[in-house]
């Protein structure tokens, strides 16, 4: 009797204390993320000192340039073009619906004025203006919601602890000082959840480079528990290459699609939460002069056409120049790929992945008894969906509304279309049963 009566309030103990901690996402929260999946489609800009370097943002580590030196950078850093209002139009007309900005990555430079540095962008440059406060204002301004990229690595400080990257940097000490690291991160965090209005997201990055040593102990709880305090709204999501931690409220893939691992960093299972994945323009996430390697039009949109058909956001990434300017190419894609979505958002915003599974040819994408069939890529007139069970009433072009001959087979429906699809994306839209 003693025995189960101890087992029992070992039970019950148990039972509250996990029940105190568990993360519930707030009202506002749950809220937010049906917002993120309706949205489908952000804009990532990844903007630093490194710009100026013009070889993306890793050049600090990969070159091993000394912390003093790289510090130099910022005496120099005065983005004369800079002009967030046209930033922030020329994203929401590609139909971007959410901005993704770099407040502090890797090299440890904040975009923004934080009381807890002097290496911000309005203390140690002459620019002397707050870029994040630039940005967010705009961005409330013109209706566009936005994310704050915000880096858990830090090669420049002294007191943050050396993971694998950022070895040579010519920091004094492996070891830094993780109480006051972390002090400072969540003193950020607080500055950028309370000066610049609602944020969307705080996007983590940088766990990964403890992975070879992993007792290390990043205190996230902590850290997410504020912010959600802070802004109960605001999403976290974290691009540790992990399948997400109970605290966070969406899951990022970097460079692929759910479910894919062609880059070597996704491949995680993929959780109930709303999903992210991220992609660059051209080959790299910081401006980089000599990449002129941009993807086209149509393979942005297959992209984008692709993430939504597996139930997925994506992310798109732009690198500013140095002087503040979005390249020339960039902007010349964000406005195809806006009017391509002009034209045809409806089949994407506010979708969920479709009934029918990605196929070779394509995707599908839902909103209630609407199912549109995306073929991205089918030489042929005749398609067969394996749509089992449901029964179709009605079978356009989404383009015209023009109809489209259907037969109810045994492998499912097939579709008889007039000509052979074309386009980047030849949409049918069905009204199923
Ligand atoms: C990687 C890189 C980083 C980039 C990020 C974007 O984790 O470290 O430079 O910001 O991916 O997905």
């Amino acid at each position: 009797m003693k025995t189960i009566l101890l087992a029992f309030s070992f039970l019950i103990t148990f039972f509250f204390s996990f029940a105190q901690t568990a993360y519930m996402p707030s009202v506002e929260n749950l809220k937010a993320r049906q917002e993120f999946q309706d949205d489908k489609f952000g804009i990532f800009l990844h903007w630093g000192l490194y710009s100026m370097l013009a070889t993306g943002e890793w050049t600090m580590t990969n070159n091993n340039l000394n912390y003093k030196e790289y510090a130099k950078l910022a005496g120099g850093f005065y983005p004369s073009k800079f002009n967030a209002a046209e930033w922030v139009a020329a994203i929401k007309a590609s139909g971007a619906r959410y901005i993704c900005f770099t407040t502090r990555h890797h090299e440890g430079f904040s975009m923004f004025n934080s009381q807890y540095t002097d290496y911000d962008v309005v203390d140690a440059t002459p620019f002397h203006r707050d870029i994040v406060k630039e940005l967010a204002d705009e961005c409330h301004k013109q209706g566009i919601r936005l994310h704050f990229y915000y880096s858990h690595i830090d090669w420049y400080r002294e007191d943050c602890p050396w993971g694998r990257t950022g070895r040579g940097t010519g920091r004094p000490d492996p070891k830094g000082n993780w109480d006051s690291y972390y002090r400072f991160m969540n003193n950020q965090l607080t500055e950028l959840l309370t000066h610049y209005g609602p944020v969307g997201a705080v996007w983590f990055d940088g766990v990964w480079d403890q992975d070879r040593n992993p007792e290390f102990d990043w205190q996230l709880d902590e850290q997410y528990a504020l912010i959600h305090r802070l802004q109960p709204a605001c999403l976290i999501g974290n691009n540790h290459h992990h399948a997400p931690l109970p605290e966070e409220d969406i899951q990022i893939f970097e460079r692929d699609l759910p479910g894919e691992n062609k880059a070597g960093l996704s491949g995680q299972d993929i959780s109930h939460l709303p999903l992210e994945t991220c992609e660059t323009m051209n080959g790299m996430w910081g401006y980089k002069i000599t990449d002129q390697n941009y993807k086209s039009a149509k393979t942005l949109i297959h992209y984008l056409v692709k993430a939504a058909g597996k139930n997925a956001n994506l992310l798109m990434n732009v690198g500013p120049q140095p002087n503040g300017e979005l390249p020339a190419t960039a902007l010349q894609r964000l406005k195809e790929v806006g009017e391509w979505m002009k034209q045809y958002g409806e089949t994407i915003y506010g979708t969920r992945g479709g009934l029918v599974a990605p196929r070779d040819w394509g995707v599908t994408t839902q909103k209630g008894n609407t199912l549109y069939v995306h073929i991205l890529n089918y030489p042929d007139k005749e398609l067969v969906l394996p749509l089992q069970g449901r029964k179709v009433k009605r079978a356009v072009v989404y383009k015209d509304k023009t109809l489209v001959r259907y037969l109810h087979s045994r492998d499912g429906i097939i579709l008889q279309m007039k000509d052979v699809p074309s386009g980047p994306d030849y949409i049918i839209e069905l009204t199923l049963d």
